[in-house]
């Protein structure tokens, strides 16, 4: 996340009913129960000014990561990626407002919630509870955070851009877990933070009991019925999940667009003054930031702005619609007296309008999840899909409604680009005419404890403690003297191995050769292995690999779980039956030789020896790679196919692009090849990839990459097929949009119209550097099918594709007028939509 990172920053973005044209020296924030006031005025934030803004947001919340900042006790990072201030500084020279989540619990899917792991090592403590010694850490964090925004002049009311403070995050649902502690705790943290004197408002999220004047905000899929804690505060809604994380072995999730509009428009029908999205952008979890445990690397979220940082279609699109038509809604929203009618069950208007001004604002709902209505208001008939709302910035005209995207739906290609076509130039090439072939090195990375890194203990420690986040691997080491008179060596009968961990993964050696791994889930870490060994007379060495995969970040005392093997680890069907290893001395190493040599960085192609050649070894468990690569051409965003890997890590100039598990499948049910948007949406509904690993490509950011002679790293932990790799180049490929001549217009202008109504327009648009190089289809009349699949109606122009052609080949982008005054009128009788397909290309 981000967060604080310059590159990929986790930007929860919020609109927000509220206000003032740009942020000087004395701007004053305060609130009340309709609005967060900027100097004393209620009014919508000022139009946006730049690519973020282009989606129409006002503000960006970020978490502030403890443990990115302070990895070691009273050791902080400011720099690189971590440069919180230079990301304030953009965000306010992009002339938006940031809202500043310290926490410093932040949650997040990220490693310990944002905890740096050293705070479990301090005599004592107990987090996010009444507790001193915590207490005493996490009010120096914050005031190191607090000290640091002043110091850089970064409150609303030095100038900079942050109009609001977070404090905690979501302790409401833990804290009848701490009992009477947890109501103490929340309010020693309401103090401290005042204490604090940010002279802006602090919100405290999903917190019922937030002290005055702390605001509690809502995070969720839904916050229409969600009522804050006063009648004095605002009601804010700091995550909206527009989609949701994914996880190693999980389904990919997806949160339909409409359902997406649907809750905002309700949220702000119902008095809402403030939504974020979480996420707006999710970003890349990169090196072992991810938590979990068993979240991926990937953070997409199924977010408005990808993972790789492109505008999702129709998503980005049709939400900025929505914030258009709430915006020019704004003056009868923030001073409007509100009231509602009932068109029956599920049916709802709700007015918002300033006594004799003229100033008139009102949406109407369809909450039924199936049924579609038409609907009488002021006159006029509104026809409302089931779970929809329309919105009618001066009570007339229906200018959005939440489940009529006419926005354009863009498919994103994957273009495979293979390594053999990126070989840096002195690489030799094998004869004449087959194919030029990859220089592989590889080094077998040494089984079981080879570092001076090591110790010995009776039992079986916890790994978490014991590693305290240096790595995700742990050896847990032992051997066994046989005898010859076993009898299994004569009769041939089977031994087996038995081991209970923890989790998160295990990889199983015996003398020094690959027996066997397992792993749990998300949702249950720990798992019994029980296998077949080979054991031989004399001295055996039993090597066991433990690994995590990112650390808790959720739940009441989050803080303790554990990891690592707990026991009984036992040997089956030896003479004396069974052999119980579990209290015996154990001999540890933290971390993998490799790691500690940094083979992984530019010094590591001289740490050790490795070996190479254009065939590396494709089934090995625990081995390293290495391979010089030329940055695929052009500026698209890239990241590495690893699906003929299976686990491990991977690194790209030495850069930690994040942890692999192509070998963790998602469950191959579940999935469906049709979403209805209709209804309560939960993170089952709408997945995709039943049966795929679940995350089968890294982002390799193109600031890590120079144009030749990169460095790749992998560390494979299972055995995986290098030759397989490749890397992708992602772009917009195919575009649609259907719209119709009745589809409610956005961008209708209820000031500039002076009563003439525009048709609404198709607007088709590729990234930026590509333009419209064909159209697959176009028909105006009653075009059948969704993207991919359009047909011509019964009704159909033949003029459509020479006009479309005309209008949009080797534009950039088009915009088309959907009116009969264009394309004639191919029948009668009949509202004509029209649809388009085009490719984009560069
Ligand atoms: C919330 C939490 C966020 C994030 C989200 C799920 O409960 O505040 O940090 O974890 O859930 O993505």
């Amino acid at each position: 996340m981000a967060i604080l990172r310059a590159l990929w920053p986790v930007l929860l973005v919020v609109f927000c009913l509220f206000n003032s044209n740009s942020v000087n020296a004395n701007t004053t924030v305060s609130y009340d129960g309709r609005a967060l006031l900027i100097n004393g005025q209620r009014k919508m934030w000022p139009d946006l000014i730049a690519k973020s803004k282009a989606g129409g947001l006002d503000v960006i919340e970020t978490y502030v990561f403890w443990n990115m900042h302070e990895p070691e006790r009273r050791q902080y990072n400011f720099k690189g990626r971590n440069d919180l201030v230079r990301f304030l500084k953009t965000i306010q020279a992009a002339g938006l407002y940031a809202h500043l989540r310290i926490g410093p619990y932040a949650c997040a899917e990220w490693n310990y919630g944002g905890f740096p792991v050293w705070l479990h090592s301090i005599q004592g403590i107990q987090m996010r509870t009444d507790n001193e010694p915590f207490k005493n850490e996490m009010t120096i964090f914050t005031t190191k955070i607090v000290e640091m925004m002043k110091a850089e002049k970064l409150f609303a009311w030095q100038g900079g851009p942050i109009i609001l403070g977070q404090i905690e995050n979501e302790y409401g649902n833990q804290e009848k877990h701490y009992g009477e502690k947890g109501k103490a705790y929340i309010n020693w943290v309401a103090k401290m933070a005042e204490a604090q004197n940010i002279n802006l408002p602090w919100v405290m999220c999903q917190q019922e009991d937030a002290p005055d004047p702390i605001i509690n905000a809502c995070n969720g899929f839904y916050c229409d019925s969600f009522e804050p804690n006063s009648m004095k505060k605002p009601k804010m809604w700091t995550e909206n999940w527009s989609g949701w994380f994914l996880t190693f072995g999980g389904r990919v999730p997806h949160r339909p667009t409409e359902d997406v509009a649907f809750a905002v428009a309700r949220f702000y029908q119902r008095g809402g003054t403030f939504q974020n999205y979480y996420m707006y952008h999710g970003g890349t979890n990169f090196g072992r930031t991810a938590g979990g445990p068993f979240i991926s690397t990937s953070y997409d979220y199924d977010a408005p702005i990808d993972e790789y940082g492109y505008i999702r279609q129709p998503k980005w699109g049709h939400l900025k619609e929505l914030h258009h038509a709430i915006k020019q809604s704004e003056a009868a929203l923030v001073n409007g007296e509100m009231h509602s009618i009932s068109f029956g069950h599920d049916l709802q208007a709700t007015v918002y309008s300033v006594n004799s001004s003229g100033i008139c604002a009102a949406f109407l709902s369809n909450t039924h999840p199936r049924k579609d209505a038409t609907v009488q208001f002021n006159g006029k008939s509104y026809y409302l899909p089931a779970w929809s709302v329309s919105i009618l910035p001066d009570c007339k005209h229906a200018v959005f409604n939440t489940a009529k995207i006419s926005t354009q739906t863009s498919s994103m290609a994957m273009e495979k680009v293979g390594l053999e076509s990126l070989l840096p130039a002195e690489t030799e090439t094998s004869s004449s005419d087959t194919k030029p072939s990859i220089n592989w090195s590889w080094h077998k990375e040494p089984i079981g404890i080879r570092s001076g890194e090591n110790f010995s203990s009776n039992g079986l420690l916890e790994q978490l403690y014991t590693a305290k986040d240096k790595s995700d691997f742990l050896w847990y080491t032992n051997s066994v003297h046989l005898d010859e008179d076993e009898p299994f060596l004569k009769n041939k009968s089977q031994v087996y191995l038995h081991v209970k961990t923890r989790g998160h993964a295990l990889h199983v050696f015996i003398n020094g050769q690959f027996a066997g791994t397992q792993w749990g889930s998300y949702n249950n870490t720990s798992f019994t292995m029980h296998i077949p060994i080979t054991l031989k007379a004399g001295t055996n060495e039993i090597d066991l690999l433990s690994v995590t995969v990112g650390w808790q970040n959720y739940g009441p005392f989050f803080d303790t779980w554990e990891a690592g093997i707990n026991g009984p680890v036992m040997l089956l069907g030896l003479k004396n039956g069974t052999k119980d290893l579990t209290f015996q001395k154990w001999n540890y190493q933290i971390g993998l030789n490799g790691e500690h040599q940094r083979l992984y960085s530019k010094t590591g192609a001289n740490a050790v020896q490795w070996n190479s050649g254009t065939y590396p070894p494709n089934t090995t468990a625990l081995i390293w790679y290495r391979t010089e690569f030329n940055a695929p051409k052009g500026n698209n965003a890239v990241a590495l196919d690893l699906t003929t890997m299976s686990k491990g890590q991977a690194w790209v100039n030495g850069h930690h692009i994040g942890r692999y598990f192509p070998s963790f499948k998602a469950p191959t049910d579940g999935c469906s090849d049709t979403c209805d948007y209709r209804g309560t949406y939960s993170p089952t509904n709408c997945v995709t990839g039943c049966g795929k690993s679940s995350q089968e490509w890294y982002h390799v950011p193109r600031s890590w990459l120079h144009p030749t002679n990169n460095v790749l790293v992998l560390l494979e932990e299972i055995g995986g097929d290098p030759s397989g790799i490749s890397f992708r180049t992602r772009y917009v490929d195919t575009i649609c949009s259907h719209v119709s001549q009745d589809d409610p217009t956005a961008y209708y202008s209820v000031e500039e119209s002076h009563g003439v109504t525009e048709p609404p327009h198709l607007n088709l648009q590729c990234s930026s550097g590509q333009h419209i190089s064909a159209i697959k289809f176009a028909s105006f009349g009653n075009p059948k099918g969704s993207c991919g699949t359009f047909y011509e109606g019964s009704c159909h122009a033949t003029t459509s594709s020479d006009i479309i052609r005309k209008a949009c080949v080797g534009y950039e982008e088009c915009s088309i007028p959907v009116s009969e005054a264009l394309f004639g009128k191919p029948c009668d009788d009949l509202v004509k939509s029209l649809a388009v397909e085009a490719i984009c290309s560069h």
